[in-house]
């Protein structure tokens, strides 16, 4: 399993699946919800509807229509209020929800945005944290799993995931580690 970075928009990327930053009415909003809406075509709300949203740390799984992408996992990351609102726990729950749907339905490549640390507020570094070892939890038991994806859309997200990758010593195994920018 190798874990990447890529600076630029999750849009483009013809992985077997790309995850969404939603909300709970999972209508579609700004930031990468709008992004993954506006490139997906008005098929994917058509199958969101009724889906009849999605609670916090949960996630739901859709056709990804005209993104490159066979599927979308859209989750809803926590709004970040201080940090003693459990938002630490429901952002890693984002995490594994959306690794057991793509074990479910045998995706091997994902990519991931930086779940809640846009409009919702969540540090950068503890979000990356989350991410990076959620996502080492999900390769031992998801033996079908050959790539994940981190997307950064600025130059925060993107130091915040090298400092974590750097902490865990990935970031030295060059097979496992690559960034393209
Ligand atoms: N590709 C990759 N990453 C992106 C893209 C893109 N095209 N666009 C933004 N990002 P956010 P949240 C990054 O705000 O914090 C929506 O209105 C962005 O820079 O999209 O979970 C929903 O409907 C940031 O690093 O999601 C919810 O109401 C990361 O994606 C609310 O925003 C997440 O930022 C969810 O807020």
């Amino acid at each position: 399993m190798k874990i990447e970075l890529l600076s630029g928009d999750i849009t483009g990327l013809s992985v077997d699946a790309i995850v969404n930053a939603a909300n709970p009415s999972l209508l579609g909003g700004g930031g990468v919800d709008g992004a993954i809406h506006r490139a997906a075509g008005p098929q994917l709300l058509q199958e969101c509807i009724p889906l009849h949203g999605c609670k916090t740390g949960q996630a739901k799984i859709t056709k990804g229509y005209r993104l490159p992408c066979s599927f979308v996992i859209h989750t809803v990351g926590p709004i970040w209020q201080g940090g003693d609102y459990d938002e630490a726990t429901l952002l890693a729950a984002c995490y594994r929800h959306s690794f057991a749907l793509a074990q479910e339905h045998g995706i091997a490549t994902i990519a991931f945005p930086a779940i809640s640390t846009g409009i919702y507020g969540f540090p950068k570094e503890a979000a990356a944290q989350i991410a990076v070892s959620e996502t080492r939890k999900a390769a031992k038991i998801n033996g079908n799993l050959t790539q994940v994806i981190f997307t950064c859309f600025n130059d925060e997200s993107r130091l915040a995931y090298e400092k974590r990758l750097t902490v865990d010593g990935i970031i030295n195994r060059s097979h496992f580690f690559q960034i393209f920018f």
